[in-house]
C-alpha cells in the first residue's frame, strides 16, 4: 500500500492505495466522480476516462495512483455544473458536439488541456491532441468545431450568450440545445454503471470457449469457496422459458446443454465485486463435449452439415424468401447490356462506446412479488420487459433506460439484461453486471454479412430493365431480427430506382458464429452497396455519366417499389440535382490533381432511398396538461444520442404553443409510458413525433370543447388532463412467401453522397478526403441534430467501407476492430433539402441510418474512379485494393 496526497478538483485529500490502483478506479469507485468513463478495458484506447493531471490530459485508466503523490487533478465535475458550465463545456453544448455523451467528459478534458497550453489550436493541433479519443456518434467534426469555439470563447472573440438559439420565432428548424446536453457536458448524466446501487452484488459470467459443444457437467464447488462469493447460478435456476426471443426464442439466457457459439453463457457467479466474481468464475469447471461446427453459411446449407439448432429444426436455413416481379428472363434476353458481379460485406460491430452494463434491483420489497427493475440502455423497453418476463418467469418486471452510451442497433435486442435480471431473482439481491468491452463484444449481435450474386440488365441508353439478386446471409448462432433485416433488404432492393423486372432471393442461414441483428440501416446498406456498384459498372460499360444514369432511372410517382407498392412521393431527383455542381467540380479537381502517379484521386457517388420505420408501424404517446399549464410527454422514445429528446420537446412545444421549458419528458420507463416502439428504423421523428402531434391535437380539442385555457379549467370541466395519440400506418400485407410482393414503407429519406478519395497505389491505402452528403429528410426539426446524424453516419460508413471488421474471438477491443479515429476523419460537406412529407409531423420524415446506405458504394465508386478497379468485397483494405490493382 502507499500513502499519497492528491488535490482533486481543488480539494486536498490523502489516500492509501494499493500499488496498482488506477486513477480511474479511485475517481469512480472511491470518490464517486463518475464523469470519467471506461470503455476500452483500461487499454488506453478510447480516452473516455481522460482527466487533467498536473495540466496534462491523462488517461486515468492507465495512471497508477501510487505514482501521483502531490498531483493536481481536475475532472469534468471540477470544471462546471449544468447551471454554471465552464466555457469548454458550453462550447461542446453549443457546437452540438454531444450526442450520446459517453465520450464527452474525456473530450472536454482533452480540449481544456489543449487550450490551456495553446489558445489558438489549428486543425492539425486538434487532430494530434485527440488522436487517442474515440467517438462513435459524431464523426468528430463537431468536436473539432467545439474546440475551435472554446478557443474563440477563451480569446474573448465570441460569447456563449450570443450563440444561444433564438427560440422566440418558433422552434422548428432551430438548433435548440438538447435537454440533456449540459448534464452530459458536466458529467452529471448517469449512465448505467454510474448509478449507485447499495448492497449490490456483482456478477461474472462463465462463457464457453467452444463454438459447438454439449455441456456434460458443471462443477462450481471450488468457485463457492472463493473469497466474497455469494453463489453460482446455472440454467436450472431460471424459472421461465430461459429463452430470449425477438422473432423466435432461440437463444438461451443460460445454456443448459447445447453450446452454439463461443461465448455462450453457462453459469453466473455472484460476489462482492466484479474482480472477485471474475476470479471465482475462473474456478468453475465445465465439462464440454465438443461437436462439429459450421462457420460458413454455404457449407451450412450442404446436406450433412452440422445443424445448429437440432433441437428445434432440421435445417440451418432459417429463412428462404424469394421476390419476383415482372419477367426477369425476358428483360435479360432483351437487354443490350448486362453487368454481373458477386459482392460480399463483412461482419461489423456497431461499436457503441459504452459496454453492456446493466443493473437490476427490487422496488416495493414488502410486496408478495416485488417489482424487479432492470436498467440498461434498451431502446425497446416494452418488448424487452415482455421478453424478460417470459424468459425468467417473473411478471412484475419493468425496464428503464439510463443515459445510453450509443447503440446503433445493438440494443434493439436484449444483451446483458436477461442475465442481470435472472441473477437478481436468483440471489435476491440488487445486481450489477459490468462486463468488459471484450465480453460485451462477445455477447452482442452484429451487422450481418451478406454474400450477393447479382446481375443488372439495361438498354443501351442506360434504362434499367431487370435485376437478379441472390443473397446468402449469415445468421450466426441466433436469429433475433435476422429475418427482419433480410426483409428490409428486399423492401429497399431497388434503392432509388425503377427496375421493372426482379428475381431475388434471400436465405438466412444459421452458423456457429456470432449472430447478427439490427445495425444502423439493417439490411439496405449491404444490398444497396451491390445495387449502386452495379449501376456504376453499367455506367462505365455504357460510357454514361454516373449521375445521369441515376437520374434517368429515378423512380417516379406512380411507379412501384420492389415489393409492388406504388409511391406517391419520391424525392431522388432533387438530391441528384443538388449534388451535380459539387460532382462536376470534384471530378475536375481530381483530374487536375493527376491520375498517373502513385497517389490517385477519385470521385464516386452513391444514392439511396431509405424507408422510415417499418411496415404496419405503430407509436403511442400521451400528453398531459400540468398544473403550471406546461405539458408532460409520455412515451417509450429512447434517446441513445440521436436527439429524440429535443425532437419531442420542439414538436410538443410547437403543437401546444408553450415554451420548450414547459415541456417535460417521461420517456425511459416501461411502467410509466405507453408503447412507442423502438428507437430503430430512423422512425422516432416520423412515428413518435406523429403520435405526439395526435396527442396534442386531442388535448387541444378537449380544451377547446371545454372552453378551458388552463389545467385547472380543464379539470373543473370534468375532463381528463392526459390524452393518448396513436400513429398507426395503414395495414400492409407481409411479403408473400413465394413472390415477395406486399407492403412497403410509408415515407423515405432520400439522398446521394459523394466520396473524394486518394488511393496509394503502392500501399493500397485509401484516404477519404471529403464526403459531400446531400439529403432530403423532409422538414428538419433540429438542424444541428440532423447534421450530427449525417456526420456520424458518414464516419461509420467510411469505417465499414474501408477498415472495420469483426472476427469472433479475434476482435477483442477498439484497436483490433479498427475503430475510426479523428485521424481518419474527412471533411464533410452537408446539403439538406427539406421537401415536406405528406404523412410526417409538420412534414418531417427522419434521418439517422441513411448515411450508411449511400456511403459504402460512394467510397468504392471513388476507388474505382481513382484506379479503375471495383472493390466488391468489404472492407476495402489495402490488401484488397492492392490485389485488385494487380488483377
Ligand atoms: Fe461520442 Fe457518443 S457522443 S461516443
Amino acid at each position: 500500500m502507499k500513502r499519497v496526497h492528491l488535490t482533486i478538483n481543488g480539494l486536498k485529500k490523502e489516500f492509501v492505495v494499493a500499488r496498482d490502483r488506477r486513477l480511474l478506479e479511485l475517481l469512480r469507485e472511491d470518490l464517486r466522480l463518475t464523469g470519467a468513463k471506461q470503455s476500452c478495458d483500461r487499454k488506453g484506447q478510447c480516452g473516455a476516462c481522460t482527466v487533467i493531471v498536473d495540466g496534462k490530459a491523462t488517461r486515468s485508466c492507465l495512471a497508477r495512483v501510487a505514482t501521483l503523490d502531490g498531483a493536481e487533478i481536475i475532472t469534468v465535475e471540477g470544471l462546471g455544473t449544468p447551471e454554471n458550465p465552464h466555457f469548454v463545456q458550453e462550447a461542446f453544448v453549443l457546437a452540438g458536439a454531444i450526442q450520446c455523451g459517453f465520450c464527452t467528459p474525456g473530450m472536454i478534458m482533452t480540449a481544456k488541456a489543449l487550450l490551456d497550453r495553446n489558445p489558438t489550436p489549428g486543425e492539425a493541433d486538434i487532430r494530434e491532441a485527440f488522436k487517442r479519443q474515440l467517438c462513435r456518434c459524431t464523426g468528430y467534426r463537431k468536436i473539432v468545431e467545439a474546440v475551435h469555439l472554446a478557443g474563440a470563447f477563451l480569446r474573448a472573440e465570441r460569447r456563449p450568450e450570443d450563440l444561444k438559439p433564438d427560440l422566440s420565432r418558433g422552434l422548428i428548424g432551430v438548433s435548440m440545445i438538447r435537454p440533456s446536453a449540459y448534464a452530459k457536458a458536466c458529467g452529471s448524466a448517469q449512465f448505467t454503471a454510474d448509478i449507485p446501487l447499495q448492497e449490490a452484488v456483482e456478477i461474472a459470467v462463465v462463457r464457453s470457449p467452444h463454438n459447438s459443444a454439449l455441456i456434460e457437467g458443471i462443477d462450481f464447488a471450488a468457485a463457492l469457496k472463493m473469497p466474497g462469493v455469494l453463489g453460482v447460478m446455472t440454467a436450472r435456476d431460471i424459472a421461465g422459458t430461459n429463452r430470449v426471443r425477438a422473432v423466435v426464442p432461440d437463444q438461451p439466457v443460460l445454456c443448459r446443454r447445447r453450446i452454439r457459439v463461443m461465448g455462450d453463457p453457462v453459469a453466473v457467479v455472484a460476489a462482492q465485486s466484479t474482480a472477485l466474481a471474475l476470479a471465482a468464475a475462473e474456478k468453475v469447471r465445465v465439462q464440454y463435449k465438443p461437436l462439429p461446427e459450421v462457420k460458413d453459411p454455404f457449407a451450412a446449407m450442404q446436406p450433412g452439415a452440422p445443424i445448429v439448432h437440432d433441437d428445434r429444426v432440421d435445417t440451418n436455413v432459417f429463412l428462404d424468401q424469394p421476390l419476383k416481379r415482372g419477367d426477369v428472363d425476358r428483360a435479360f434476353a432483351e437487354a443490350d447490356v448486362v453487368v454481373e458481379a458477386d459482392f460480399e460485406t463483412q461482419i461489423v460491430h456497431q461499436a457503441p462506446l459504452e459496454p453492456e452494463h446493466c443493473i437490476a434491483f427490487f422496488e416495493d420489497e414488502d410486496q408478495d412479488e416485488p417489482k424487479l427493475v432492470v436498467t440498461g440502455r434498451s431502446i425497446n423497453i416494452h418488448p424487452h420487459a415482455d421478453q424478460l418476463q417470459e424468459a425468467l418467469g417473473y411478471d412484475n418486471l419493468v425496464v428503464r433506460e439510463a443515459f445510453s452510451g450509443g447503440q446503433f442497433g445493438i440494443k434493439l435486442t436484449i444483451t446483458s439484461e436477461a442475465l442481470t435480471a435472472a441473477a437478481a431473482l436468483h440471489f435476491k439481491r440488487p445486481v450489477r453486471y459490468l462486463p468488459s468491452l471484450k465480453e460485451s463484444m462477445q455477447m452482442t449481435p452484429k451487422r450481418h454479412p451478406f454474400h450477393m450474386k447479382t446481375a443488372l440488365a439495361a438498354r443501351r441508353d442506360g434504362t434499367l430493365l431487370g435485376l437478379k439478386w441472390d443473397a446468402v446471409v449469415e445468421n450466426g448462432a441466433y436469429t433475433f431480427y435476422g429475418s427482419t433485416v433480410c426483409n428490409r433488404a428486399l423492401w429497399m432492393l431497388t434503392g432509388a430506382y425503377h427496375i421493372p423486372n426482379l428475381a431475388a432471393r434471400v436465405r438466412l442461414v444459421y452458423t456457429n458464429n456470432i449472430w447478427g441483428s439490427a445495425a444502423r440501416g439493417a439490411g439496405p446498406p449491404q444490398a444497396n452497396f451491390a445495387l449502386e456498384s452495379l449501376i456504376g459498372m453499367l455506367a462505365e460499360k455504357l460510357g454514361l455519366d454516373p449521375l445521369e444514369i441515376r437520374r434517368k432511372n429515378s423512380l417516379k410517382i406512380g411507379q412501384p417499389l420492389s415489393t409492388g407498392k406504388i409511391v406517391d412521393e419520391w424525392f431522388n431527383d432533387g438530391c441528384l440535382d443538388a449534388l451535380a455542381p459539387f460532382y462536376r467540380k470534384a471530378l475536375q479537381e481530381a483530374a487536375t490533381a493527376g491520375r498517373g502517379g502513385r497517389i490517385r484521386r477519385g470521385v464516386g457517388i452513391g444514392a439511396a432511398a431509405f424507408g422510415i420505420g417499418s411496415i404496419n408501424d405503430i407509436s403511442n404517446a400521451e400528453v398531459e396538461l400540468m398544473p403550471d399549464d406546461g405539458v408532460t410527454v409520455y412515451g417509450s422514445m429512447a434517446d441513445p444520442g440521436e436527439g429524440t429528446d429535443t425532437m419531442v420537446v420542439q414538436l410538443a412545444a410547437t403543437f401546444m404553443g408553450v415554451a420548450p421549458d414547459k415541456v417535460r419528458l417521461c420517456l425511459r420507463d416501461s411502467e410509466l409510458t405507453p408503447f412507442s416502439g423502438s428507437a430503430a428504423g430512423s422512425r422516432q421523428t416520423f412515428m413518435s413525433g406523429g403520435a405526439v402531434e395526435l396527442a396534442c391535437q386531442k388535448l387541444k380539442a378537449a380544451m377547446a370543447a371545454a372552453g378551458a385555457r388552463t389545467a385547472a379549467e380543464l379539470a373543473a370541466a370534468g375532463k381528463p388532463l392526459r390524452y393518448l395519440g396513436t400513429k398507426q400506418l395503414p395495414k400492409s400485407a407481409p411479403l408473400d412467401p413465394t413472390t415477395g410482393q406486399g407492403g412497403n414503407f410509408d415515407t423515405w429519406v432520400h439522398g446521394v453522397q459523394m466520396a473524394e478519395v486518394a488511393v496509394d497505389t503502392q500501399s493500397g491505402e485509401v484516404t477519404v478526403l471529403r464526403m459531400t452528403a446531400v439529403e432530403d429528410p423532409g422538414t428538419i426539426v433540429n438542424p444541428q441534430a440532423v447534421e450530427g446524424q449525417i456526420e456520424g453516419g458518414v464516419d461509420m460508413g467510411i469505417g465499414m467501407a474501408l477498415r472495420e471488421i469483426y472476427e469472433h474471438g479475434k476482435t477483442t477491443d477498439w484497436k483490433t476492430f479498427k475503430f475510426p479515429t479523428i485521424r481518419t476523419m474527412p471533411e464533410i460537406r452537408i446539403k439538406t433539402l427539406e421537401t415536406p412529407r405528406k404523412r410526417g409531423p409538420l412534414g418531417a420524415a427522419g434521418v439517422g441510418e441513411f448515411q450508411m446506405v449511400a456511403t459504402l458504394p460512394a467510397v468504392t465508386a471513388a476507388i474505382h474512379n481513382a484506379c479503375g478497379r471495383w472493390i466488391t468485397a468489404l472492407p476495402a483494405t489495402p490488401e484488397r485494393v492492392l490485389a485488385a490493382l494487380k488483377e
